[in-house]
């Protein structure tokens, strides 16, 4: 009987570090609002990941919120899916220390975005942001999560999870699902909109570059009436030869989900003139309806919610932290 056969465990994430731009929502929200009819869905703010790099704690209790809000302002609904705050379970943690004796500083030493985030200072940041990613690890073997939907830029971290998994499970019998890593067919990677090389971020420095789902609707639409294009004035797909126009339809084709190839025929022997004016219009449709929704939800609203969700994990924490425990020999 279908009833009966148990749905598969989604778990994701993200950081209360920054403004959360449309490359989060597009990337990775997105693909968590269909996912709550199929799936246990456990939707994380994972603010032990944001203390990896120095946080203002007035601006993290309010950024902790906001983050709440916009999982629910974007669809994902407490009666179906989890939302919870990472510090409020601390087996994470304790979890990420048992599996730091099983991963190895030759994978963390792998870990691009640890390159990236580092830059020169690789001595002078925290030992945190080096050793994330098994936190990381913890957050999603934890619950026996199956399905890790996430941007590209977290793919390999899944890897990382999946390694350390298989790893502990070999040596100390066989405690953890392996996880799987869930990308968007498109979307999971949206560009810069200052310039289509590299991804859009939430810590870029040039504000340009990301349009942040709080961005007052006008200011949106100047930067994508900014954003840059590449030579030659036909609306074409090619993520190679033409970036900057193929991330703005990407964008276009996820929020009014028209397809690509429909938007291609659609603005076939225009100018990106105006397509650059009619997708200001989207996103800026988009970002007041959002934003109307956002202004409804009260604290006290995401406070019990964020209980809630907590009261439900941590039996499940627990149990997984006792077996763990029990298997390596501490108890
Ligand atoms: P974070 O907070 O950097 O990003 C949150 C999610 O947004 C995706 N993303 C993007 N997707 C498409 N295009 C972009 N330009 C873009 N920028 C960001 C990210 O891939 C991510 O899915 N370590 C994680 C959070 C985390 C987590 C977890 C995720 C902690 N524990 C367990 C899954 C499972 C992070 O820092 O994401």
């Amino acid at each position: 009987m279908i009833s009966k056969i148990k749905k598969q465990i989604v778990f994701s994430g993200i950081q209360p570090s920054g403004n959360l731009h449309l490359g989060n929502y597009l990337g990775a929200i997105k693909q968590w609002i269909d996912m709550q009819q199929n799936y246990s869905c456990i939707f994380c703010i994972v603010d032990y990941h944001a203390i990896t790099i120095h946080q203002d704690p007035k601006e993290l209790k309010r950024r902790i919120l906001e983050i709440a809000k916009i999982y629910l302002a974007s669809g994902i609904d407490p009666k179906k899916s989890i939302i919870f705050q990472q510090s409020d379970i601390k087996e994470h943690t304790e979890l990420a220390w048992i599996l730091n004796c099983t991963a190895r500083v030759a994978d963390l030493d792998k870990m691009t975005q640890f390159k990236d985030k580092s830059g020169k200072n690789k001595e002078s940041v925290s030992v945190g942001l080096y050793d994330y990613p098994v936190l990381m690890a913890a957050d999603i073997l934890i619950y026996g999560a199956q399905i890790i939907p996430v941007g590209e830029d977290q793919l390999q971290h899944v890897e990382l999870a999946r390694t350390i998994a298989k790893r502990f499970n070999s040596q100390f019998g066989n405690i953890f699902r392996i996880p799987e890593a869930q990308l968007q067919k498109q979307g999971a990677r949206i560009m810069g909109l200052d310039d289509p090389i590299k991804k859009m971020s939430k810590s870029a420095v040039n504000t340009n570059n990301y349009i942040a789902l709080n961005e007052k609707p006008e200011i949106a639409r100047n930067k994508i009436m900014r954003a840059v294009t590449d030579s030659g004035g036909e609306i074409k797909y090619n993520s190679q030869s033409k970036p900057a126009i193929s991330n703005l339809l990407t964008i276009y084709s996820l929020i009014t989900n028209i397809s690509i190839k429909e938007l291609e025929k659609q603005y076939a022997g225009r100018g990106y003139g105006d397509f650059k004016r009619e997708l200001a219009q989207v996103v800026e449709t988009f970002l007041i309806g959002f934003q109307a929704k956002y202004n409804k939800i009260s604290d006290k609203e995401v406070f019990d919610i964020l209980k809630a969700g907590a009261t439900k994990l941590e039996p499940i924490a627990q149990k997984i932290i006792t077996n763990v425990k029990k298997n390596i020999g501490l108890s």
